[in-house]
């Protein structure tokens, strides 16, 4: 089985489209920052405000020069900061390498995080009282639910332990609800493919091309590709697809898999944004 990730983001777009036809005055919008020209980086944001803006959410984007200072990046994430117009503020990264991300992030307010990313969030997840949470972990989750895949009790392997996926994506699998049990693994992790063998639901997060094979996959595994390489003539998963779709019960294919569903986390972060703001009402 594919897992739709394309199909479920359109759906979850859609939804919250017709949510915002209740509320043709309020006008909620996006921020985007972008450091430098990464081309990468240029192509995901520039997806970012096409679906928000078919979602109608209104989107703003701020260009800032790659040789830009510290003083400087933070001021102008404090502009957007003191904003009452601007109800959420998503710096894509990664940043160039003489700032600082920790200390920029300290500038967005947890209410504008639409990434999950500000420490305050992160804590709020980690103590189990979460708000704004990270849009990829978050948009796994999200196919879990629409493929009504079972979690509780389940063994589910992580693979990548970064801030941005993997150490939320075992938060969320693991807490109350989801109730997994989790093994996070990494670049260490002896006989990965053994480890992964025993899961059940596997996230790979590393962006090691093809790193997942047939050999590393229980079977009927639902398998959620989260790494993104580009290679000269493609976009090339941590996910072998064709040997590992296979031997799996479900796996997300790349590109049309769990990169739809980030974007449409961030639809789905950015309305609870303007909620914890009271642009919008708390129950809509
Ligand atoms: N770079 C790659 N993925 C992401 C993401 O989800 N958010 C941001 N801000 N930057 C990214």
């Amino acid at each position: 089985m594919i897992i739709d990730g394309k199909k479920v983001a359109v759906d979850i777009r859609n939804k919250i489209k017709s949510q915002l036809e209740h509320f043709p005055d309020t006008k909620i919008t996006l921020a985007t920052v972008i450091v430098g020209n990464n081309p990468a980086s240029q192509l995901y944001v520039g997806m970012k405000h096409r679906e928000a803006n078919a979602a109608g959410i209104h989107s703003k984007h701020v260009e800032l020069d790659e040789n830009i200072s510290q003083k400087d990046l933070e001021q102008q994430i404090s502009l957007l900061a003191d904003d009452d117009d601007v109800h959420g503020i998503l710096v894509q990264l990664p940043l160039p390498k003489h700032l600082d991300k920790q200390r920029m992030l300290r500038k967005i307010p947890p209410y504008k995080d639409v990434d999950g990313l500000t420490d305050v969030n992160m804590g709020r997840l980690l103590q189990g009282y979460k708000q704004l949470v990270p849009c990829t972990p978050l948009g796994v989750i999200r196919l879990i639910e629409a493929y009504d895949i079972k979690t509780s009790g389940r063994n589910a392997v992580v693979v990548g332990r970064s801030s941005l996926v993997g150490l939320p994506q075992v938060l969320l699998l693991s807490e109350r609800g989801a109730d997994a049990t989790v093994t996070l693994a990494h670049s260490r992790t002896q006989d990965l493919a053994g480890i992964c063998k025993n899961a059940d639901i596997l996230v790979s997060a590393v962006g090691s091309p093809a790193l997942i094979t047939e050999d590393f996959v229980k079977p009927g595994a639902m398998v959620f590709d989260v790494g993104v390489t580009r290679l000269e003539n493609k976009i090339q998963g941590d996910v072998d697809f064709d040997s590992v779709s296979k031997i799996a019960g479900g796996v997300t294919p790349m590109p049309g898999g769990t990169g739809p569903m980030t974007v449409a986390c961030l639809l789905e972060n950015t309305i609870l944004a303007a909620t914890l703001q009271d642009v919008l009402p708390r129950s809509h």
